[in-house]
């Protein structure tokens, strides 16, 4: 057999879509892009979108929404994409690196309210949903991590590149934070090829977004070449970006949105299967899920190889690699990165949970289309190499 660690489930609306903007002489930004951010921003209850060409584009505009500047300091977890904490170094600013929780690979309340008082300097968050698993956001005791941040004056983006559709305690996630963040990349939960966006519920910072997101320019010019009035009139309020998302991209999105529910079921009822013939083998540490299942998007299955186990990480993946299957490690954790690492003289000890995680951990394979038998098949080899 052969299994891909994942695979896109592209059998809706995709074709037409796309042939529908190809038959319409416009490629880039238009339409269909203005729609897909309506839709999205509907789906979660938020205000405000825009699309954009990736989750990094996304999370850069909004962390310079929100005023992040040279020589500011930014929360963000250890265990997570480069993509979280470069865009901290594309605006001045430096990442201040937060171990995370065993089991969940979360940044938990308790982690923040520590990292508050040791830092009561720094005054901006960016949160991982990891894997698909939301963060502790809200609670009956009101010191979630966004009391915490409203406590303390900190404002909050949501990195949800693997998180939609989650939920946190039944509600999606996109409006809990100040901004939030998605990501439609290739293997992501549902995808535009490459592309983001970002939600927010306040005006200001999505008008600096959609700004910033066009080369700094002042108003709308998507229509200046096919428009019938005189619309060449702009003008250029910042030296912005070019991020913006095209029409064709939008196309993919917005057939791919039509199934994003009954897509997040299908993963859902591959994880329940993985749990089901898993959860006797003592060397392996399971993900720890803390919300409903129905609230998790499962972008990621990952377990962590523990102390009795006799193989280790590398030699398990090379094991089902020999037999067709693919897996990936989330993650390489910022404190083992060369640059984080000598730019900020990060060491090992300092985050003692996420090195404990990154031993062990192999993500499996899940996405939609994926079927039993492969998903015993799996669960199988993995025995086998560990017994
Ligand atoms: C946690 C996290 N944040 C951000 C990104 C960046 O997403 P994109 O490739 O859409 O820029 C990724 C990509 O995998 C990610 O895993």
């Amino acid at each position: 057999m052969k299994i891909p660690f994942s695979k896109i489930s592209c059998n809706g609306n995709e074709l037409k879509y796309v042939t529908d903007v190809l038959e319409s002489g416009w490629l880039t930004t238009a339409e269909k892009t203005f729609e897909f951010e309506r839709k999205i921003a509907n789906y979660v209850g938020a205000k405000y979108a825009c699309a954009v060409n990736s989750c990094t584009a996304a999370l850069h505009l909004g962390l310079e929404a929100l005023g992040v500047t040279y020589g500011d300091k930014v929360f963000v977890p250890d265990m997570t994409f480069t993509a979280t904490a470069e865009v901290i170094r594309y605006l001045g600013a430096d990442p201040v690196f937060l171990d995370v929780e065993y089991g969940t690979s979360l940044i938990t309340p308790e982690i923040l309210e520590q990292a508050i008082l040791q830092y009561p300097d720094v005054k901006h968050l960016i949160i991982v949903h990891f894997g698909g698993q939301a963060c502790e956001m809200t609670n009956e005791q009101k010191n979630g991590i966004i009391d915490l941040c409203q406590r303390n004056q900190i404002k909050v983006m949501e990195d949800a590149a693997h998180a939609f559709p989650s939920k946190w305690q039944g509600k999606y996630i996109g409006t809990f934070g100040d901004i939030t963040c998605f990501s439609f990349y290739a293997n992501k939960t549902i995808t535009t090829g490459e592309g983001g966006m970002l939600l927010t519920d306040n005006e200001e910072i999505i008008k600096r977004a959609k700004t910033m997101r066009l080369h700094g320019i002042n108003r709308d010019v998507w229509d200046r070449f096919t428009s019938e009035k005189p619309s060449w009139e702009y003008d250029v309020v910042a030296p912005g970006f070019k991020y913006n998302m095209p029409d064709i991209s939008a196309a993919i999105g917005l057939a791919q949105l039509e199934v994003a529910e009954e897509l997040r079921l299908k993963r859902q009822s591959i994880a329940l299967l993985y749990f089901e013939n898993l959860k006797n083998i003592e060397c392996i540490d399971l993900p720890l899920v803390k919300v409903k299942f129905e609230d998790h998007s499962w972008h990621l299955f990952t377990i962590t190889l523990n102390h009795k186990c006799k193989v280790n990480r590398n030699e398990c993946i090379e094991a089902l690699s020999s037999k067709g299957i693919g897996t990936s490690v989330h993650y390489k954790p910022l404190h083992r990165m060369t640059y984080y690492q000598n730019k900020y003289q990060l060491k090992p000890c300092d985050f003692p949970v996420s090195e404990n995680i990154w031993q062990g951990t192999l993500s499996l394979p899940i996405y939609p289309d994926m079927n039993i038998n492969e998903v015993e098949y799996v669960c199988n080899v993995l025995k086998e190499t560990l017994s």
